[in-house]
């Protein structure tokens, strides 16, 4: 996809397509307004008219208007105007409205589509902003599902380029947010890739291969994967406890980004990457058991994210973390009440072997330490808990710095990808006291995700870290199964952000 910005008159873009607002009540936008001097007030007299009501998510095609050079000129409603009577939208207006002009689009033969819809207010969406929205939006609409369906794939879209309408002081800005946009885009369409891949498919061994495959197409990333082996020499007891009942072997993978102008400590990104989760010895209930396929999207959003801090060579330190395995019931399962030893050297009761994100997690993230990490971010689909506290909306994020959870929840507001501050107190720790072991793996069902992040928080100590539950917003149930990409756009911005106030 070709992203341009134009800042001359409406009427000469040289596009199969321009797309502009009108409203509810017949009203033009300025955009609009411009394209009607030029073709004798045609669309006034549409809109006044009424045949097209103007709401939001409706689009109305026409063709062939005298004095557009453009073929087709596609308007896009706008629902009322704000209440001051302004032509601004709000953001979640203007992404509704630019989304309903992509599909309408793809839903043609149009191969260039220019935008030239009112935009939010610049202290709420900047120029470079509304490059990237543009992208990652482009991108979102077109992802497809990697299906493995026979028959014959649907009719390709033509769509190949995309022009938005700016003032030319804004132009330098949004072509830099482009380029941030699709490599936002090319890492979440990476996660979600990976996470619809079915569990036979993308296994752990797989993951690893799809990691080694980056550092050949981004040159400052370096990736390591260590087999059993290898863990086993890392005295990994928690993983190694939730892979032994499974006949795929499992992957411990080190993904590095080092970029020469980077002075600060790393940044270090853990995924859980549980590539199906039948609950082990503790089997879960067969109803929607099929999505702990997607039980590896905190791993699939590490890699993605790598991805794109390799395309843009952002000037950080970066590392991502993936620790991939299954989790099997079977005769050399990990048993409930079986006391294991983490890399730490805390030893943990295992008490339900459905908790094993946390086991896994705890392993990785004592590894993070060796880098001498000035923040560690852990991403991962840890319980079905936070879904019930928070529904699919708002990811939960737990951290031991007050500091560093509001700026991710703050990262999350500006991408347009919510996160929630979750309470992270010593009380809940103290529920995971075992008679056996230094801890137990799980402690009842009340705060159920907070005492999963209370587990985690007994291995990082003295490590600014972060932890985000992701078990409601990495992926959906139901019709529109699959993986949505989040939260790739929250974790970008947050990397983005650091590479601007380094
Ligand atoms: N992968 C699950 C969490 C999950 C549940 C993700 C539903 C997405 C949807 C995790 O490994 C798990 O099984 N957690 C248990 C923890 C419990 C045993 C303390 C849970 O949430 O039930
Ligand atoms: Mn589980
Ligand atoms: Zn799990």
């Amino acid at each position: 996809m070709q992203f341009e910005t134009w800042t001359k008159a409406l009427a000469e873009l040289p596009v199969d397509c321009v797309a502009v607002g009108v409203h509810d009540d017949g009203e033009l936008t300025p955009e609009a307004k411009a394209l009607d001097l030029r073709c004798r007030e045609k669309l006034s007299r549409l809109m006044k008219r009424g045949d097209f009501p103007g709401k939001p998510g409706e689009s109305w095609l026409l063709t062939d208007l005298e004095g557009v050079r453009a073929e087709r000129v596609l308007l896009i409603g706008l629902g009322p105007k704000g209440q001051s009577g302004k032509q601004e939208l709000t953001r979640r207006a203007w992404r509704r409205a630019t989304n309903t002009a992509i599909s309408a689009a793809t839903r043609t033969r149009v191969t260039s589509l220019a935008l030239a819809l009112p935009r939010p207010a610049a202290k709420a969406l900047s120029d470079e902003r509304l490059g990237r929205s543009v992208a990652e939006l482009v991108g979102n609409t077109l992802y497809r599902v990697n299906d493995l369906k026979s028959g014959k794939k649907p009719r390709p879209h033509a769509l190949a380029r995309v022009v938005v309408a700016t003032s030319a002081k804004a132009a330098q800005a949004v072509n830099k947010g482009f380029g941030q946009g699709q490599a936002l885009v090319s890492g979440s369409a990476l996660m979600r890739n990976l996470a619809n891949l079915p569990a036979n498919v993308c296994t752990p061994t797989y993951l690893g291969k799809i990691a080694e495959g980056l550092a050949k197409t981004h040159k400052s990333l370096k990736v390591k994967v260590l087999g059993l082996p290898e863990i086993k020499r890392e005295k990994m007891g928690c993983l190694l406890a939730v892979t032994q009942g499974s006949d795929e072997p499992p992957r411990f993978i080190v993904i590095e980004h080092r970029h020469p102008k980077a002075k600060n400590a790393p940044v270090v990104l853990v995924g859980k990457g549980i590539t199906f989760d039948t609950g082990g010895i503790s089997l879960k209930d067969p109803p929607l058991m099929d999505e702990m396929k997607f039980d590896m999207s905190g791993a699939a959003c590490v890699i993605g994210t790598m991805n794109a801090v390799g395309e843009l060579n952002l000037p950080l330190n970066v590392i991502g973390i993936v620790a991939a395995c299954e989790n099997m019931p079977s005769g050399r399962a990990v048993k409930p009440g079986d006391i294991v030893t983490s890399a730490q050297g805390l030893t943990v009761e295992i008490l339900n072997t459905d908790a094993e994100g946390r086991l896994i997690l705890c392993d990785a993230l004592n590894y993070a330490r060796r880098f001498k990490p000035d923040v560690v971010i852990d991403m991962a689909t840890l319980t079905g808990a936070i879904v019930v506290a928070l529904g699919v909306h708002h990811t939960g994020v737990f951290s031991n710095s007050e500091a560093l959870a509001r700026e991710l929840v703050d990262c999350g507001i500006a991408a347009d990808d919510r996160a929630w501050h979750m309470p992270l107190t010593e009380e809940y720790g103290e529920q995971l006291k075992s008679n056996f072991a230094d801890m137990a793996n799980v402690a009842g069902r009340d705060g159920g995700s907070i005492t999963a992040a209370a587990f985690l928080g007994k291995f990082t100590k003295d490590l600014t870290w972060a932890h985000m539950d992701i078990a409601g917003t990495a992926y959906q149930g139901g019709a529109g199964k699959g993986s949505t990409g989040r939260p790739s756009a929250l974790l970008l911005e947050y990397l983005l952000r650091r590479a601007a106030a380094r």
